[in-house]
């Protein structure tokens, strides 16, 4: 599989998050192939054809950030991201880590999501304009 592979599925999650602020958003798809190299994507691809994925977005001491899962439309409902936050999870344990944070912007039902792949709140994220 070549990175390239994953641009439209980074596209429909760039799309689910207009309007977030970058911290949530992530950067541009040059982040995911380098994410990529690094060893850092998880995929989900079914008759060879991905249709999920997330990354670990950072690493900071034993703390990783797990960041821009997606799972293709008609590919939804299934359980993919279920199994790949559990890719995603083994692969920052193989990597040292031993927690995962997660900074969700949808302050809609994503965060349900979120509990039931294992994660409780922490604290609260702040901002203000510069
Ligand atoms: C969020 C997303 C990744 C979920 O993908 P999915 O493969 O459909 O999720 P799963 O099938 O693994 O769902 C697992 C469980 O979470 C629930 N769930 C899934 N999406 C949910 C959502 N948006 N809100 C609340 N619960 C959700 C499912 O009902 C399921 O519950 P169950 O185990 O009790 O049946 C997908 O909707 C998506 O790609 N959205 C657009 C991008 C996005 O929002 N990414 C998250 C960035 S923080």
């Amino acid at each position: 599989m070549i990175p390239d592979e994953l641009e439209p599925l980074w596209n429909e999650g760039d799309a689910a998050f207009a309007g977030a602020p970058a911290l949530f958003r992530g950067g541009s798809f040059e982040d995911i192939r380098d994410a990529f190299a690094a060893g850092n994507v998880v995929v989900h691809q079914e008759d060879g054809r991905p249709v999920g994925f997330a990354t670990i977005v950072f690493t900071i001491g034993d703390h990783v950030g797990i960041g821009n899962l997606v799972v293709l439309k008609e590919f939804r409902g299934r359980g993919i991201a279920s199994k790949l936050m559990e890719e995603a999870h083994e692969l920052a344990r193989e990597k040292g880590a031993k927690h995962s944070l997660m900074c969700i912007w949808d302050g809609g039902t994503l965060p349900d999501f979120y509990q039931k792949a294992g994660y409780q709140p922490i604290g609260v994220v702040m901002s203000r304009e510069l």
